[in-house]
C-alpha cells in the first residue's frame, strides 16, 4: 500500500505516525535512555505549548494495543554548508545562500523491547516522506544532534545521514544531516 499523508499523520501498510495528542501515552515509554524518557514524559508537552517542538509517535498498524513503539520530537532548523557540500548538494543556483532550511530531530527514541527490528529506520522513512509531501515551507534537510556514542551515529549513517563537519568529533553530540532531495528522487 502506498504512503498516505495527512496534515499531522502519515502511514504505510505497516506503520502509522501521528502527532501525540495526549501525552499520557508516554508514561510507560522506555527507550533505555533516562534523559530521553524524561523528555517525552515530562517536557514534550511544554515544548509544544512554547512552540519549540512537536512530538509524534509510531504505532504498528492494527496493533494499537501494543502501545507506541517510538517517539520523536521535531523542530525547525537551518544548517550552514561548506563550499564542497554546497557543490555536492545544491545544484544550479542558490549556492549563495548562507543557510539552508531543514527539520531537526530534536529527540528520538524507540522502545527498548522493539529496538533493532528496523523500527527506527521505518520511523525515519515515514518522516522523510512526511517532510517532502505538501510542505508549508521549504525544508531541504533533516538534521540531528546525534549522541556521539557507539550506536546513534551508526544508526543515522545506515539511514544515509552524513556528518556536517569534524569540529564536533569529540563532543557529546554530533550534527548529522540527510538531504531530503535524495528521498524525493528515489
Ligand atoms: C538509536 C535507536 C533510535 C535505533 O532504533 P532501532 O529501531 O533500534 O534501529 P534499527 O533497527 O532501525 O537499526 C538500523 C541500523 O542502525 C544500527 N544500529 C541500531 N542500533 C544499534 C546498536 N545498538 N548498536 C550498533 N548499531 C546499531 C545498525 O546498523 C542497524 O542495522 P542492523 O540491525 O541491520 O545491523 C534506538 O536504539 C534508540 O532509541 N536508542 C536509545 C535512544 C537513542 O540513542 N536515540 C538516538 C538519540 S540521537
Amino acid at each position: 500500500m502506498p504512503v498516505v499523508c495527512h496534515r499531522s499523520r502519515i502511514s504505510d501498510d505497516r506503520f502509522v505516525v501521528h502527532k501525540v495528542k495526549d501525552f499520557s501515552i508516554t508514561t510507560n515509554f522506555d527507550c533505555g535512555d533516562l534523559d530521553l524518557n524524561e523528555f517525552f514524559q515530562t517536557d514534550a508537552a511544554n515544548y509544544r505549548s512554547e512552540l519549540l517542538a512537536e512530538t509524534y509517535t509510531l504505532y504498528l498498524k492494527g496493533y494499537r494495543k501494543l502501545g507506541p513503539l517510538a517517539f520523536v520530537a521535531l523542530a525547525n532548523d537551518v544548517i550552514k554548508l561548506s563550499k564542497p557540500q554546497k557543490r555536492k548538494f545544491i545544484h544550479h543556483q542558490k549556492r549563495y545562500l548562507k543557510e539552508y532550511p531543514g527539520v531537526k530531530i530534536a529527540r528520538l527514541g524507540v522502545d527498548k523491547q522493539y529496538q533493532r527490528f528496523g523500527v527506527g529506520t521505518q520511523f525515519l522513512n515515514l518522516l522523510k516522506a512526511f517532510f517532502t509531501t505538501d510542505n508549508r515551507t521549504g525544508c531541504r534537510f533533516m538534521t540531528v544532534d546525534a549522541y556521539n556514542d557507539e550506536k546513534a551515529p551508526i544508526f543515522y549513517e545506515k539511514n544515509e545521514f552524513d556528518f556536517l563537519h569534524d569540529k564536533d568529533a569529540s563532543d557529546r553530540t554530533r550534527i548529522m544531516f540527510y538531504d531530503l532531495k535524495r528521498f524525493v528522487a528515489t
